[in-house]
């Protein structure tokens, strides 16, 4: 695990989003795995401005997201399409066509995985993954467990992440209690992955994910049997480090 540390959030969005730009501009048709969640949103912004600046070009770039709620269609504001749109997709040249999420509103839960794990396989595999990290350690949507899942699967969110994600939904009744995501095999099998964490409420567990053993009750610390990973984070999620 390689550790950046980053003055603030904007000091942080400003390295991961050089990161992610360096890979667009020596492999212009990267396969991006991209996140949702509060995080990233700096990072996307940096790549929005350097692709009007005319600095960046994802023409050619394809993605795959993490994750999806079950139950909200593309249109619902809260829903990750929504949020990819909004927040990156309708900023930068990306044909949209290009772009891939788990589909909340598929009636099989089970075709679904196979059909979003057929997608993930059909790109030949991730360039970079970019992840934020759960209070709980979840990465995408992976929980904490007794196993790690390996593939694309169907979760129930725990209590924990229903309650951190409660703070975008009107009342925690409204937040989707199931999501899609991708497995541990899949993040794992990208060729190189950036996460990021930012924030007091991190320090815990970016300290765990540091200090702490490999784990499926803290999923990101598998990410320590990466070879290629990098952790960037801004000072107040890296206070509680020694
Ligand atoms: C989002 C995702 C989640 C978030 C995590 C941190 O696609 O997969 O694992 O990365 O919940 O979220 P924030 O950045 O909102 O703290």
């Amino acid at each position: 695990l390689k550790i950046i540390r980053a003055r603030d959030y904007k000091d942080m969005s400003r390295k991961a989003a050089n990161i992610i730009s360096a890979q667009i501009i020596l492999k212009n048709d990267s396969v991006l795995g991209l996140a949702t969640g509060s995080t990233p949103i700096g990072i996307y912004n940096t790549l929005a401005h350097w692709c009007d600046k005319g600095d960046l070009d994802f023409s050619q770039v394809k993605t795959v997201n993490l994750d999806e709620y079950v139950g909200l269609p593309a249109y619902h504001d809260q829903s990750y399409y929504y949020f990819m749109r909004e927040n990156l997709f309708k900023k930068v040249n990306i044909d949209i066509n290009n772009t891939h999420l788990p589909d909340g509103t598929a009636e099989n839960a089970e075709e679904e995985c196979e059909r979003y794990h057929n997608v993930i396989e059909s790109m030949g595999g991730i360039d970079l993954q970019l992840l934020g990290i759960g209070n709980n350690g979840h990465i995408g949507f992976n929980e904490p467990s007794d196993i790690f899942e390996t593939k694309v699967h169907k979760v129930e969110l725990t209590e924990s992440t229903i309650q951190a994600n409660s703070r975008l939904f009107d009342s925690i009744d409204d937040v989707p209690r199931y999501a899609y995501t991708m497995g541990i095999g899949e993040i794992m099998s990208a060729k190189q992955i950036l996460i990021v964490a930012s924030g007091k409420a991190k320090a815990p567990i970016v300290k765990e994910l540091i200090e702490g053993p490999v784990t499926p009750k803290v999923p990101a610390s598998i990410l320590k049997f990466h070879g290629n990973v990098t952790l960037i984070a801004d000072e107040d999620a890296m206070s509680l480090v020694k």
